[in-house]
């Protein structure tokens, strides 16, 4: 199979030989940790955070994944009034599941909070736990790899150059075990109202977790990627995770063409933005 350029320059990117030509569509590929026991979908409906500090969301059920399309979860009561100091703050001091006894410390997210782009991960792993930062170990290199082939960056820039990037998950699983339905439930509130915060223009979900929680879907990675979805209004491009990437390396042709896919759509809802001021 032949790149085209713009194959070539994201290989090179991600220190990949372009010889590495990829493999025909597997069926379903899956992002999920090889070892890990199959996740439970996330409950589409925490239930309302209490308003005494502090503030965590409250008991989630169990539940089935929402059909494709229902609205995900709102945070309300105090989640949805928060600013960033006390959003930040409230997730600092959530002992809403099991993860805060075995965390180092939260990891809230990173970025500008004016972003145009937002990345929603997984969960923090060792890495990410003790810096208390996202994506910071091999999963975030090969993430700030493929930005940077499309001038974006976590770091410090104006905000159409620079993506915020947050989890679905503030805590880290022991273990780097996948999340469970009632985690991400839990935790959820925190995601959506980030996401109000920023308003960003396109939203990359990376992997199962995050399109569990973002779309209510349960469906493989490769049969939503492709087109762009919609969450509360934001256009929503799913791809892999970077650590299935690294697993999968012969993927990162079509992660390519998602992060297209997703600047494709930026460049589109900035044109039809109305003008500032
Ligand atoms: N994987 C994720 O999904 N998030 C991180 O922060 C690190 C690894």
């Amino acid at each position: 199979m032949a790149w085209t350029e713009r194959q070539r320059r994201m290989l090179a990117e991600m220190g990949l030989p372009p010889w590495l030509a990829p493999a025909a569509a597997p069926d379903e590929p899956t992002d999920a940790p090889a070892p890990e026991p199959a996740a439970q979908p996330a409950a589409p409906s925490p239930t309302q955070p209490q308003a005494a500090a502090p503030v965590v969301p409250a008991p989630a059920p169990q539940a089935q994944v929402a059909p494709m399309g229902a609205p995900a979860n709102r945070p309300a009561g105090a989640v949805a009034m928060l600013d960033w100091t006390g959003l930040r703050d409230a997730v600092a001091a959530c002992t809403a599941c099991g993860l805060c006894e075995s965390r180092t410390q939260t990891v809230f997210g990173v970025g500008n909070r004016s972003a145009e782009w937002m990345i929603v991960g997984e969960a923090p792993g060792e890495q990410e736990d003790r810096q208390g930062e996202p994506f910071v170990g091999r999963s975030g290199q090969l993430l700030d790899n493929m930005l940077l082939a499309l001038g974006l960056s976590r770091a410090e820039g104006a905000a159409d150059r620079q993506v915020y990037i947050a989890n679905t998950l503030k805590c880290r699983p022991p273990g780097n075990r996948n999340p469970t339905a009632d985690e991400l439930a839990r935790c959820e509130p925190f995601l959506v109202r980030q996401i109000e915060l920023i308003k960003p223009r396109i939203i990359l979900a990376m992997g199962r977790f995050a399109v569990q929680s973002l779309l209510r879907s349960n469906e493989p990675i490769g049969r939503l990627r492709g087109r762009v979805h919609h969450y509360q209004g934001v256009p929503l491009v799913v791809t892999y995770h970077p650590a299935y990437l690294l697993r999968n390396p012969l993927d990162k042709a079509r992660a390519w063409d998602d992060l297209c896919l997703a600047a494709e759509t930026a460049a589109a809802a900035a044109a039809a933005a109305p003008a500032p001021g």
